[in-house]
């Protein structure tokens, strides 16, 4: 999918309110963009553009600085790290379904992760058809779904809260695709796209956490593995391509170590994670 920068802008504000954002909370957004972009339209396919239109191939206007970025954090009333299910972009939030007494992975796609299963499953569809591993496509599967939560860091939030149902390559690629998303590898394919460039700046350079991550990654033997994240993630948004979930239940089956008691339930360390998703209601 590519992106008409013109209306994205328009989405967020303006090129004001853009520039004013932080380099990540403007990945996040271009991210959360392109989700609600791929999802399909109520009986068809998605809305997206086939192809870069040439006026934004050709768009030599100047790249924001940090400084501008940092500017204007002051002037939003909700913060860009805000997970989907606590704001809405469009009036007042929505009342939410009740969840089933003890809910499985499929029901928090079903009835929480609404605003990230199409990209979610998008993605996981790219990684089926580019042969990937179960390991990888289960992955891209549940990538971002943790923005439901909370985007700020979420590929750190994301893992911790699969990490003890998932396959510990599975949680890896999820933690640091966040951070691989920033560093191009040609060997795999994965290059800095020129949209990133000019929605982050020309002078945009990652924390230096987010590198630490990097250089973390690239000495795991699990680097593969979340590179391909990031390879099917950036590639993800085709708009005639609406796969189901359905696609993936036995995938789901052989990987997922559903709690009997329902996610949220089972005491883990990160059940409470998992409530606050199918709760978020809740005052305290
Ligand atoms: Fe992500
Ligand atoms: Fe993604």
């Amino acid at each position: 999918m590519t992106v008409d920068r013109r209306k994205f802008f328009a989405k967020l504000g303006g090129v004001a309110a853009v520039m004013a954002m932080t380099h990540e909370a403007r990945a996040d957004a271009l991210e959360h963009y392109m989700m609600v972009e791929a999802a399909p339209a109520p009986g068809g396919a998605g809305s997206a553009p086939a192809s870069m239109p040439a006026s934004m191939a050709a768009d030599k206007s100047p790249f924001p600085t940090a400084a501008q970025v940092e500017a204007q954090i002051d002037t939003r009333p909700v913060r860009r790290g805000t997970g989907n299910l606590f704001t809405s972009r469009n009036g007042n939030v929505k009342r939410l379904p009740p969840m089933p007494e003890k809910p499985t992975l499929v029901d928090y796609f079903n009835l929480r992760f609404t605003q990230t299963s199409n990209h979610c499953l998008q993605s996981a569809n790219r990684a089926l058809k580019n042969g990937m591993s179960e390991e990888i496509i289960l992955a891209c599967l549940l990538h971002d779904t943790v923005q439901e939560l909370i985007k700020v860091d979420h590929g750190y939030w994301g893992a911790q809260m699969y990490e003890p149902y998932v396959p510990p390559k599975t949680a890896f690629a999820i933690r640091y695709h966040q951070a691989l998303r920033f560093y191009p590898d040609k060997q795999y394919g994965y290059e800095y796209p020129d949209l990133y460039r000019r929605l982050y700046g020309f002078d945009y350079k990652p924390e230096p956490y987010i590198e630490q991550a990097w250089q973390t990654a690239k000495k795991s033997p699990w680097y593969y593995e979340a590179r391909m994240v990031t390879v099917n993630d950036l590639y993800a948004f085709d708009p005639h391509v609406n796969p189901t979930l359905d696609q993936f239940t036995d995938l789901i089956g052989r990987h997922f170590k559903q709690p009997k008691e329902g996610l949220g339930y089972d005491h883990s360390p990160v059940a409470h994670m998992w409530r606050s998703i199918s709760m978020p209601d809740h005052p305290l």
